[in-house]
Parts: C-alpha cells; sequence; structure tokens
C-alpha cells in the first residue's frame, strides 16, 4: 500500500453526479483506509499517486469505504460486467447515466439520437465558427490561460449547439467556475445550491420551449421528445440537459487546457500538426494526449452482490470508483505511460469509457477540441509554455490543468 492517510475528506467524485452515503463496516466503524483520494500526495501529483497505487495497492479503499479501482483489466471488468456493478449512485435522477439494464437502454436510445453522424457533420461548421471567431479576440502575440480559453469555448459551442442565447454566457461561464469550486470543497450545501442554480437556468430554457412559439433548436426538440412512447417529463428533461452542458463544460475546459498545453510542450508534434494533420488523426493525437493526463478521472459504480477484485472483498452496497487516468497509464497495456503512440494505444484507450455507459458525447467533445485545436494553431505560428506564469493542477476529483498559461505568437 503507498498511502495509509485517513481523514474525514470523502473520495473522488465524478462529473456525473454524487455519491451515496459512505460504507460503514458491520460495527459501525469506518473501516481502515488504504489511502486518501483527496490527501497532500494526491494534490501534489496526482498521476505519480494514481502510478503508485495502481502498481502497489490496485484496489484502495478509501476514508469513506468507497473502493478505488486502478489496474487497467479491472478498470474494464467492472465497467463491463453490468450485473455485479450498477450505476444506480445517486438519489437524484441521472438519466441516462445513473440507470441500469432495460431503463437505462430505453433512455440511452433517446441521448444517441442527438449525436448521430449526419448531426455532428451538420456542427461542425459551427463548432469552426464559434472556435475562429474566439479565437480572433485572443492577443497575438500575447498570453493566453488555455482553460479559459476551452471553458469560454465550451460555453459558446454548447449555446450554438443547443440554441441557448448568447446573453447567457457570462452566467454559465460563473457557474461552471462556481460548480468547480462547489466540487472541490465537497460541501453538501454548496453543491445543493449550485445544482439548484443550474436547475432554474435550464428550466427558464425549457419553459420557453413548451409553447407552439418555441425556437426550432435542439432543446426544443429535447423537450417535445418521447421515451417508451410518452413525453419526457420536466424532470427528465432537466436531468439530460444537466448531464450535456453541467459538468461536460468543466470537462471540455480542462481538456482543452491538456490538450493546447502538451502541444506547446512538444513543438515537434505541434509542427506535424500545423502541417495539415487530416480529421481522423487530429482525432487520435487529442485522445492519446487526454490518455498521457486523462482529467476526466473518475466514475462511480455499486456493487450489488459480495464481489473480489484483485484479491479484495468488496461487499454488496459498497461504492467503486473506475479510475479512468489510472488506466490508461497501466504499463501492462502502454510500456511507459508516458510514451506518445496513438496508433498503439487507441484500441486500449479509457478517455470516454467503455461498455453500455461510453460517453455518447464523444463525436461532440472531439469536434469541438478539434475545432479549438486548429483554430488556435491557424491564428498563431508557435503555442509556447509561458516561462513566467507557472501552471496549476487541477484539484482532485478532478484531473488536468486548472491553470494553463501559453504563449501565443
Ligand atoms: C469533454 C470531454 C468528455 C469526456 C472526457 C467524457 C468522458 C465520459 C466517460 C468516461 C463516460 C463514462 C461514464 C461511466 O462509465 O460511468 C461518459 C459518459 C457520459 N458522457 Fe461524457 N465525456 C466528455 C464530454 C461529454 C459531452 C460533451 C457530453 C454531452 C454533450 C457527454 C455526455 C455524457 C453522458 C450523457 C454520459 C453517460 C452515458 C450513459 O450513462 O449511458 N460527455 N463521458
Amino acid at each position: 500500500m503507498t498511502e495509509h492517510t485517513p481523514s474525514d475528506e470523502l473520495s473522488a467524485d465524478d462529473h456525473l453526479g454524487k455519491g451515496r452515503t459512505p460504507a460503514r463496516a458491520a460495527d459501525g466503524h469506518a473501516p481502515r483506509a488504504d489511502w486518501n483520494p483527496r490527501g497532500p500526495r494526491v494534490r501534489r501529483d496526482p498521476l505519480a499517486a494514481y502510478d503508485a497505487l495502481r502498481s502497489h495497492c490496485p484496489v484502495a479503499r478509501g476514508p469513506d469505504g468507497a473502493w478505488t479501482v486502478f489496474s487497467h483489466a479491472d478498470v474494464m471488468a467492472t465497467v463491463l460486467d453490468h450485473t455485479t456493478f450498477s450505476n444506480a449512485v445517486s438519489r437524484h435522477l441521472q438519466v441516462p447515466n445513473g440507470m441500469d439494464g432495460a431503463v437505462h437502454s430505453a433512455y440511452r436510445a433517446v441521448v444517441d439520437r442527438y449525436f448521430t453522424p449526419q448531426r455532428m457533420r451538420d456542427l461542425e461548421p459551427v463548432a469552426r465558427r464559434v472556435a475562429t471567431e474566439l479565437v480572433a479576440t485572443l492577443d497575438v502575440p500575447g498570453q493566453v490561460d488555455a482553460v479559459a480559453v476551452g471553458a469560454r469555448f465550451a460555453v459558446r459551442a454548447q449555446s450554438a449547439w443547443l440554441g441557448w442565447p448568447t446573453d447567457l454566457e457570462e452566467e454559465l461561464l460563473g457557474w461552471v467556475e462556481e460548480n468547480r469550486r462547489a466540487t472541490r470543497s465537497r460541501d453538501r450545501s454548496r453543491t445543493a445550491a449550485v445544482a439548484q442554480h443550474f436547475t432554474t437556468i435550464i428550466t427558464s430554457l425549457t419553459a420557453a420551449r413548451r409553447g407552439d412559439d418555441a425556437p426550432a433548436d435542439v432543446t426544443t426538440e429535447l423537450v417535445r421528445d418521447r421515451v417508451d412512447g410518452r413525453p419526457l417529463t420536466d424532470e427528465e428533461v432537466v436531468s439530460i440537459l444537466r448531464n450535456w452542458t453541467g459538468g461536460d463544460l468543466t470537462s471540455m475546459a480542462l481538456c482543452a487546457g491538456v490538450v493546447l498545453t502538451y502541444l506547446a510542450d512538444h513543438p515537434d508534434l505541434q509542427a506535424h500538426v500545423r502541417a495539415g494533420l487530416p480529421d481522423r488523426e487530429l482525432d487520435r493525437t487529442i485522445d492519446e494526449i487526454l490518455r498521457l493526463d486523462d482529467p476526466f478521472v473518475s466514475n462511480r459504480r455499486i456493487a450489488t452482490e459480495p464481489v473480489t477484485i484483485a484479491g479484495r472483498q468488496v461487499a454488496a452496497g459498497d461504492q467503486v470508483i473506475v479510475n479512468w487516468t489510472a488506466a490508461n497509464r497501466d504499463p501492462r497495456i502502454v510500456g511507459d505511460p508516458d510514451t506518445f503512440d496513438p496508433d498503439t494505444h487507441a484500441p486500449y484507450n479509457l478517455v470516454w469509457g467503455i461498455g453500455k455507459h461510453v460517453c455518447p458525447g464523444r463525436p461532440l467533445a472531439t469536434l469541438e477540441l478539434r475545432a479549438l485545436t486548429r483554430a488556435v494553431l491557424a491564428a498563431t505560428t508557435a503555442v509556447e509554455p509561458d516561462p513566467d506564469r507557472p501552471r496549476e493542477r487541477e484539484q482532485p476529483p478532478a484531473g488536468g490543468l486548472a491553470s494553463a498559461p501559453l504563449v501565443l505568437r
């Protein structure tokens, strides 16, 4: 075991919802922890901490009793076993991520209709325009924070996709920031207030789309969509929109920070992309950069029956957290985890998950990251690390960089 620092801090969370009350031992005492997912070691260097745990304590119990699974094989086995591991980790309605079995399939079919190849083709010029217009407002030459650029781009691109008004931009950006702070704080009243704020924003948009004069956009389409032959309820629509926007705006910002920073740190790769890499190859490049430092760290499951994972006895009802970041860097799968090799690693890449809950938004996120990367490179002759401003790591439960200072030339 590498870390034995029990504390009252709870375990890593994901962007798709909060967990249930932590598991307790039968005698009522909190079980002994193998590590502290939010302790100083993880805060200082999360990739090194996850790498160490994966090799020395591949299934580790946190101070709240939740298990975290670090190896590629165990993460795959967990998320592909939809019977032993349930997604129903939250008291709140979470469409479709908090659902299992046939119920999940029915809602997932609704969600998937919004990410078809044709829809993505139609959206691509929109994302390109949004990216080009945003990058045109940056100082070149000048300094930027790639995460801040990514956050603004994510809000604009998602709003353009969903038909949301541009005057919501500052409120949504403020919300993204507040959401990041609330998630880090683990203060339940704060996260509840942030969730309520988002519900208020979304409800004002959906309410305006119930009438005859609703605009012809994706939000209206969703408000009028059906599942199992009946209309979606307001609560279901809000839940779907929450998943499409709420945390994924943050994920997009963090992904943009990681991708642009890696290109700044690797001028040869940057030159290769500038030379006109075809979309498919650029997408693979982006996926591989995200594999090296996956900012979307984890998701939760709950064991439906007693199960042994890598020799550890997990009880029915225990929470099991899959750490995608660690699995993506497993040397048994990728050799040296820091080697950049998109073609070899693509089949094992878990940045977008795997199994029934695999990310339906992947094609959208990919086309947005591609559009932003191309726009930044097209407006510059070089993107470099900023020697005057230190970069900061994002704090658990998120990953990647909190701030990514770069120089544009
Ligand atoms: C920005 C980068 C993103 C990353 C790295 C990412 C990653 C992931 C991962 C790993 C999962 C699997 C979760 C699990 O197994 O429990 C997932 C699920 C999901 N993602 Fe994403 N995602 C991103 C963006 C998006 C976007 C833009 C959308 C929608 C607009 C989206 C919508 C969803 C939904 C609805 C699910 C749940 C699917 C289900 O349970 O069937 N994601 N995502």
